[in-house]
């Protein structure tokens, strides 16, 4: 391995690499810091040809490598394993705009690109970039198509995958894919780039993007609305919807509990209602030139009982604390310790069904455990977060986890959902993408992952 590690530190040259253990501390454990994983060097090339250079010297060797963007990732994918053997290829160096194009309203950026500066540059253009989500201020365009990120405006714009028009991709035999068009319509053959979007860094590593931009939406309402439950919400947004129709940008779910725990963790962190709601739902509209339009909307919906309390943020600083309450979900999650998590998906029209069947589940499982629910309910996304009772031994706080997750994910199954909703398989989820995915799609996905990297070089123990 002498040689290698030799040769990859010529490839990135001083600067493009480190072994030192505090530098490489935070790009071993991730961010909630379940998984933890060793490595002999992490490498940050600053070019495509740099990549190309490492994965040839890697597979030469038949070592593996583990792509990284803003280690923001929430199942594991982003850390290699205990072995020791595994190098980590960091993209945070390969971080260029390599152009904004405002009248074919795309840019083209580098997969370390953070997608705070992506959304910055398509504004400077007079554009917007709608991908956006907690961790925008760190993670990476690259990590965003990895993981086909979700986030806050998916109901509108989709997740990453509606707004990628084409990819660089390097490939586990060290080939470079480019399809880095910015074109609308392309039948040429097979969508090759579809493979890559999701795939979580084990079918080869994106290089560059070119994204899809939008006209700016402009000024924008912003409401915390109280309400009676998740079925009242998805109400609230099919009466929205007939009024507002695509204006409405984000639809946010989140319960009392959760909101309970942002103001226990989260410094100045209060929600603005004197009275207590069991549900909340943080809506946003372009306002179109109309202030009032959300408001009215929200008056007439009031009238048909779909909601008990509402307010509208009076001006940009209300709104963005009205955000930050959002925001702070996942630290004030990650701050109380630790969740098993669930990031699900069903068809918004069994969603109340599914949370009341859910509770059922969970009440004859463990009636002393705690549900944690929020999520991006407009694309029916829940993030059904459990709580175990901090007494339990680790053995059984496992056992206890697995068993919970697993009838979870049945329930989920049985109404035709996804257990990955936004967050991917990574290396927690993957014996459920076993059981669930088995059969045809499974073989297929095989299939691809035994085509694209044979030798299985790129992110083993990943996904698949
Ligand atoms: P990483 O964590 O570094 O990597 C994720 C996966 O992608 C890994 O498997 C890695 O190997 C692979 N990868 C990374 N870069 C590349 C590349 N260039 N080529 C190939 N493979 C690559 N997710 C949502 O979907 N919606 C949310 O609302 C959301 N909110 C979040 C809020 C917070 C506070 C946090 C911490 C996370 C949140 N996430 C959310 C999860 C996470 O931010 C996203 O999944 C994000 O897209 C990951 O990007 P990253 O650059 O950090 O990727
Ligand atoms: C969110 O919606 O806030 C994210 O997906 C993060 C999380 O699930 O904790
Ligand atoms: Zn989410």
């Amino acid at each position: 391995m002498t040689a290698l590690i030799e040769r990859l530190q010529e490839i990135v040259g001083s600067g493009g690499w480190t072994s030192d253990p505090q530098d490489l501390k935070p790009h071993l454990t991730e961010w909630r810091g379940v998984y933890e994983g060793r490595t002999p060097i992490m490498l940050k090339p600053r070019s495509t040809d740099e990549v190309v250079a490492i994965v040839d010297a890697c597979a030469e060797n038949n070592t593996p490598i583990v792509p990284q963007g803003g280690n923001t990732g929430m199942c594991g994918g982003a850390i290699p394993d205990e072995s020791g053997k595994q190098v980590i290829l960091n993209l945070s160096n390969l971080n260029r705009i390599r152009d904004v194009d405002a009248e074919n309203f795309s840019m083209t950026v580098e997969a370390g690109c953070i997608l705070a500066a992506a959304q910055e540059a398509a504004t400077a253009a007079g554009r917007y970039l709608p991908l956006s989500l907690g961790a925008e201020g760190s993670c990476q365009i690259g990590g965003n198509i990895a993981t086909n990120a979700g986030g806050i405006n998916v109901g509108r714009y989709g997740t990453a995958r509606s707004l990628v028009l084409g990819l660089e991709v390097v490939l586990a035999d060290g080939t470079v894919m480019n399809s880095l068009r910015s074109l609308r319509k392309d039948t040429a053959g097979y969508d090759l780039k579809q493979l890559f979007i999701g795939s979580e860094g084990t079918l080869g590593i994106i290089t560059a993007a070119s994204l899809r931009l939008f006209p700016d939406p402009g000024e924008m309402a912003t409401a915390l609305v109280g309400i009676e439950s998740a079925g009242a919400a998805v109400k609230l947004l099919g009466g929205l919807k007939t009024k507002l129709d695509d204006r409405i940008e984000s639809f946010e779910l989140v319960s009392r509990r959760v909101f309970n725990l942002v103001e226990k963790h989260i410094p100045n962190a209060t929600i603005p209602f004197a009275e207590e709601y069991p549900w909340y739902v943080l809506i946003e509209t372009a306002t179109g030139g109309d202030p009032q339009i959300l408001e009215n909307a929200l008056l007439q919906e009031a009238e048909h009982g779909r909601l008990l309390d509402a307010l509208i943020a009076k001006n940009s600083t209300e709104a963005a604390n009205l955000w930050r309450l959002r925001h702070s979900i996942a630290e004030a999650e990650r701050q109380e310790g630790k969740a098993l998590k669930h990031d699900i998906s069903v068809p918004l029209s069994r969603m109340q069904e599914f949370l009341l069947k859910g509770d059922e589940l969970l009440e004859r499982l463990r009636p002393d455990a705690r549900l944690i629910a929020f999520g991006h309910v407009g694309d029916g996304n829940l993030h059904y977060n459990v709580v175990l009772p901090r007494e339990l031994a680790v053995e059984e706080w496992v056992a206890e986890g697995e068993r919970i997750t697993r009838a979870l994910y049945d329930l989920v199954d049985s109404f035709n959902g996804s257990f990955s909703a936004e967050h991917g398989v990574g290396q927690s989820k993957r014996a459920y993408l076993a059981s669930y995915r088995a059969g045809p799609e499974l073989n297929l996905m095989r299939s691809l992952k035994n085509l694209l990297d044979p030798a299985n070089i790129l992110n083993p123990g990943k996904v698949i």
